[in-house]
């Protein structure tokens, strides 16, 4: 390809497969042997952080060893009904068809549903898809889903090969149905050879699905913390994905970008895709051009910001502020007359609620904004 022909290769947005992923070797390694034990593992994140990503990536490595995986996003499913056709055509293609090469065969657990589905194949591609409509007995959805999530186990048993059934967006099920959670535990409490991987962001829902006794996943899964990618490993990708497509990576640019994203995945490639725009072919990814990346960026996400504005309260706001400012302990005296913020007790009520929505994070009163270039959009307004 020439050079000028290049087209960019950062990404964000999407899950990040292949020569778009970097690093997590660790959490990777870790994973798939979980998945291979049949360990049940809850990974908790951020939103952008990379669940979906990851668990891509270790689910393609244990599918070396025979390993089935059948992933299911739960934010693509909001009534039960869809549920159970994500279910069944994740069940289908990723345990059922790898097991039975003749279509009829591998579809044949699915005709014993309680409920049955309408399925339609594609021709082309083999994957099956199911419809459940929407006009029967709330019962029978439930045994239907309950059938489902009993097929993994079954399947893998005859044939003595483990299954893994993957939940990305996890925190969702409440809001499917308060009752799920409890049907779902005593299921998968009796499938031991069958491995669990719950994916989630909403941190105070998903604390509240695995760390209240009161809860039936309480204390399930093993739990799994993702983290920002360290910038030492950034670094190279960045420079390497540049020199790739004929741009001159420039250290001085590429450390500046990581001081503004930290390691924060979905912004480091954001901010790198438009650094890339910047940067004519041939040329070099100059700290100049990573300057006006930063406003396209600030751009692009101004709709956003303002949103989040608008819906925080004055306090929240003037803590904001304060926060862009200087990271640091709003809650004491000296930090508050700085910057002129209320009692301890209304910035702690401001502090709660924006760290609810992920915005802002802190550790023992140390506090800082946590959602990508708000800092810098804050500066400058
Ligand atoms: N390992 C990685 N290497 C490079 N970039 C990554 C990696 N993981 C994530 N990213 C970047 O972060 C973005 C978000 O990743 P992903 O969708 O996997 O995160 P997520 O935590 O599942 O997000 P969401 O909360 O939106 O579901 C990707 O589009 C990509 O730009
Ligand atoms: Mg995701």
């Amino acid at each position: 390809m020439k050079q000028s022909e290049a087209s960019n290769p950062f990404l964000f947005g999407t899950v990040a497969l292949d020569e778009a992923f970097t690093d997590r070797e660790r959490e990777i390694a870790e994973l798939s042997s979980d998945m291979r034990n049949g360990q049940d593992v809850v990974v908790f994140a951020p939103r952008r952080f990379g669940k979906s990503s990851l668990i891509w990536a270790a689910a393609q490595s244990v599918r070396k060893n025979g390993v089935l995986v059948a992933p299911v996003d739960l934010m693509a499913t909001p009534t039960k009904e869809r549920l159970a056709s994500a279910l069944a055509a994740s069940v289908y293609e990723n345990i059922a068809s790898p097991l039975e090469r003749v279509w009829e065969k591998a579809a044949a657990p699915f005709r014993r549903l309680r409920v049955q589905p309408a399925m339609t194949l594609d021709p082309d591609t083999g994957s099956l898809a199911f419809t459940f409509s929407t006009t029967r007995e709330p019962a029978d959805v439930d045994a239907t889903i309950e059938q489902l999530l009993k097929l993994p186990a079954e399947l893998g048993e005859e044939r003595g090969l483990r299954t893994v059934l993957v939940f990305d967006e996890f925190q969702e099920v409440v809001e499917l149905d308060p009752h799920l959670p409890k049907l779902m535990r005593a299921i998968f409490q009796r499938q031991p050879q069958v491995g669990h991987v719950y994916l989630g962001s909403k941190r105070h829902v998903m604390d509240r699905i695995f760390n209240d006794e009161n809860e039936p996943f309480w204390r399930s899964a093993k739990p799994i913390e993702l983290g920002l990618i360290d910038p030492e490993h950034f670094s190279p990708f960045i420079a390497e994905r540049l020199k790739a497509t004929g741009r001159a990576p420039d250290q001085a640019a590429i450390a500046r970008l990581l001081a503004l994203t930290r390691g924060h995945p979905h912004a480091t490639q954001e901010l790198a895709y438009f650094l890339w725009e910047q940067t004519p072919a041939g040329e070099a990814a100059s700290v100049e051009r990573l300057e006006a990346a930063l406003g396209a960026v600030l751009r692009a996400e101004h709709s956003h910001f303002t949103l989040l504005w608008e819906e925080a309260s004055t306090v929240q706001r003037l803590v904001l502020e304060a926060l862009a400012k200087e990271p640091g302990r709003p809650l004491t005296q000296a930090y508050r007359d700085r910057h002129g913020l209320p009692s301890a007790a209304s910035v702690q009520t401001a502090l709660r609620a924006l760290a609810q929505r992920e915005v802002v994070a802190g550790e023992r009163g140390d506090y800082r904004i946590v959602e990508p270039f708000l800092a810098e959009w804050l500066g400058r307004r």
